[in-house]
């Protein structure tokens, strides 16, 4: 029996025992604890001692890996990145040093700073080929298909940074998915509209030139607003990393077979795509203007709390906060102020939404389930106010959830306990039963 207390992190406080009452057998389990958060049992014996697997469907208490990237302590509604605080990120931060803070793990002084922000400005064109690429898709094909596919050919157009083995060249992919990907969202919204492509300038700051890629165009190339450009690095803020989400465990579990760093990010795009995770922001807009005014709030509410309806209220509820999503409450409090500088007066939207979270608070069912707005209940009337169309929210998430993805990939790879990930699972089948000829079946 080989003693893993080596190869993990986080001291082991005691240990938990496990008796099979079929066998008789006991194991001791260590139990870690890491620096915040619930205690962790190393089960990793189990089945070696015991022959026994774990099932957690939905890993809703399974620890996939060990990380210092991010916390979510979500019954206090807490969320931090390499131990500071969202809230104070979104305040006094921007964008680029949040990436830099993920990947390095500490706030970058003044010539760090500087220095990554031009290395990633070096990076923000893509290859020329790139162009003819986008040729090929529908003009009406959704800009999240669009990203899967592009982000996925990355790997045929950088051949030079899909060595993983190498740390140059990890850095290297890395710098250019972070620097590359608003260019492509840029384009894809641009190919759906049919309008030409705007080049990255680089003078301009990281949300500022998206902005810029996506609202110019040749003929006409009016500066940015610095309020939407500071909004919009708000919202690349807060999306920026979320711990071992459902497209983050799809990247890392990905990446964990070798695979480059493109194909993995392309992979964490489709994995957000879906309305249980980042396709929420669209489909909570979508929702909005289906129950369309205030009076129709009880109709939907009676929906959703209906187990035989499908419908369920979008930007409702999280599996890891039972409290107020920290996120949903800075975006509450941006939609206020930009609404306000963008002149936009009383927003029937934002009306409806405030008064959909009012009713849904006093709701035993909402109160009972702990379900409260996530950061989805927000961000899609913000970005439609800043003149996003629905289909573009999900990629603005994406956008800013690369940096989030590379940091855990790149961790991954340098963690000296990582392999293949290979879940296993409880088998109902059939047992094994003979094969049976066609003309006697
Ligand atoms: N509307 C109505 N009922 C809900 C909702 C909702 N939005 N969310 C959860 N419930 C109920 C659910 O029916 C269940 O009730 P019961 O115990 O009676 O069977 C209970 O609450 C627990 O729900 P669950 O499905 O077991 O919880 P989960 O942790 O598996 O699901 C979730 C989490 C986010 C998928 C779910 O809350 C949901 O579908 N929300 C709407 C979609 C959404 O807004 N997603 C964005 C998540 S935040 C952005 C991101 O991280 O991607």
């Amino acid at each position: 029996m080989n003693d893993m207390s080596e190869t993990a992190g986080g001291a082991t406080t005691h240990t938990l025992t496990v008796t099979d009452n079929a066998t008789g057998q006991r194991l001791e389990l260590p139990v870690r604890q890491g620096t915040e958060g619930p205690r962790v049992a190393d089960i990793r014996r189990l089945y070696s001692d015991l022959g026994i697997f774990t099932y957690d469907p939905g890993f809703t208490a399974t620890g996939s890996c060990e990380s210092k990237i991010t916390f979510i302590d979500g019954d206090e509604g807490v969320l931090l990145h390499r131990g500071y605080a969202i809230e104070e990120l979104a305040e006094h931060s921007d964008f680029l040093e949040v990436c830099f803070l993920l990947l390095y793990g500490h706030l970058p002084d003044k010539a760090e700073k500087e220095d990554f922000e031009q290395t990633i400005s070096m990076h923000t064109m893509v290859h020329e080929q790139m162009r003819t690429f986008f040729s090929g898709f529908r003009r009406d094909a959704h800009p999240m298909a669009i990203m899967v596919g592009v982000v996925g050919a990355m790997s045929a157009f950088y051949h030079d940074s899909t060595d993983i083995d190498d740390p140059y060249q990890r850095m290297v992919a890395s710098h250019r998915l972070i620097a590359k990907i608003p260019t492509i969202a840029a384009m894809a919204y641009k190919y759906s509209i049919g309008q030409p492509f705007m080049y990255p300038r680089n003078e301009l700051r990281y949300a500022e030139n998206f902005l810029h890629m996506t609202f110019n165009v040749p003929c006409e190339d009016k500066p940015v607003s610095p309020v939407l450009a500071r909004a919009m690095d708000r919202i690349f803020i807060l999306h920026a990393d979320h711990e071992q989400n459902a497209s983050t465990s799809t990247v890392r579990l990905a990446g964990s077979s070798g695979a480059n760093p493109f194909a993995c990010i392309a992979a964490g795009i489709a994995s957000l795509w879906g309305p249980a995770h980042g396709g929420a922001n669209e489909a909570v807009l979508n929702m909005l203007r289906e129950i369309g005014s205030k009076d129709r709030i009880p109709e939907f509410l009676k929906r959703a709390r209906d187990r035989d309806d499908p419908f369920r209220l979008m930007g409702f509820g999280h599996r890891v906060y039972k409290n107020y999503d920290p996120r949903a409450a800075v975006l509450k409090k941006s939609t206020d102020s930009v609404l306000d500088e963008l002149g936009v007066r009383n927003e029937p939207l934002l009306e409806l939404a405030l008064e959909l979270e009012r009713i849904a608070g006093e709701d035993e069912y909402f109160q009972q389930r702990k379900l409260f707005p996530n950061v989805d209940f927000y961000s899609g009337i913000l970005l439609q106010a800043m003149g996003f169309p629905t289909s573009m929210f999900t990629v603005l998430f994406a956008l800013a959830r690369t940096v989030g993805w590379i940091a855990q990939w790149k961790e991954m790879i340098e963690d000296p306990v990582q392999k293949i990930g290979r879940p296993r699972q409880l088998y109902t089948g059939e047992a094994r039963r003979p094969f049976v000829p066609l003309d006697e079946r």
